[in-house]
């Protein structure tokens, strides 16, 4: 069993991820383990146009956009320079802000999720999170925070949208609870609480994976 794990961090816009991988990503560094921290839509062409949609500058249904998150999640994991494959391979744990769940929170909104399940099946055979980790904020709070932090508000991040999203994930995690380690926790605490309760939950995993090896 590989000691360096696949980290996703999960949650709606807002709740903290990108806040919490770099936390736990200093952690794991200081304990000596070499750290990737990676993001999606990512900085690829694929990602550029996705963002470009998002900031309203390009035009799109929401079938194209989960099309697009397909294809970009695939070469976030297959891209010979910096994929997320590669990195495992060299012995990187790896934290992403946003994963498959995502594409089934945001897209299952709009459409079918099944549909997205299925469309997103490649990237869940080639390489499934060691721990899918749920950030749970209020809708109402992270629309505080994003109005407070953002000069864009982007296409999905309207409070009907996130309550929406947000209930879109739980059904998803219900759907996958079999196939997918998933870790829900409350977003609505401060920094370091939730970064000492993810803490906590990569520490159980880190000392299994030591005492199968
Ligand atoms: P995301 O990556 O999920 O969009 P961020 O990590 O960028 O979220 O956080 C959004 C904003 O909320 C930032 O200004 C961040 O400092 C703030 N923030 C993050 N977590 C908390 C928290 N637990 N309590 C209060 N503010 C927070
Ligand atoms: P992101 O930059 O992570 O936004 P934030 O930092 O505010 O959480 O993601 C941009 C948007 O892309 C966000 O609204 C969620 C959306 N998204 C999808 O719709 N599908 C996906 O598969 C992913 C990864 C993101």
């Amino acid at each position: 069993m590989r000691e360096n794990l696949f980290i996703a961090l999960e949650g709606i816009d807002g709740s903290g991820k990108s806040t919490q991988a770099k936390l736990l990503s200093q952690r794991l560094i200081s304990m000596g383990h070499k750290v990737y921290t990676t993001f999606e839509p990512t900085d690829s062409p694929i990602g550029s146009i996705i963002r470009n949609i998002m900031k309203g500058r390009i035009n799109c249904d929401h079938k194209t956009i989960a099309g697009l998150f397909v294809a970009d999640r695939l070469d976030h994991l297959l891209n010979e320079v910096n994929g997320i494959v590669k990195k495992i391979e060299e012995g990187y744990t790896v934290i992403t802000d946003r994963y498959y769940f995502s594409s089934y929170a945001y897209h299952g909104t709009h459409m079918n999720m099944d549909w997205v399940i299925n469309a997103n099946a490649m990237s869940a055979e080639i390489l499934r999170p060691d721990i899918n980790i749920f950030i749970d904020v209020l809708p109402e709070t992270s629309m505080e925070r994003l109005n407070n932090n953002r000069s864009i508000i982007e296409l999905y991040e309207t409070l009907e949208n996130l309550q929406n999203v947000r209930e879109k994930y739980f059904e998803a995690f219900d759907k996958l609870k079999l196939e997918e380690n998933i870790f829900i926790t409350n977003g609505n605490l401060s920094l370091d609480e939730v970064s000492n309760n993810i803490w906590n939950e990569i520490e159980k995993i880190l000392k299994r994976e030591k005492s199968y090896a």
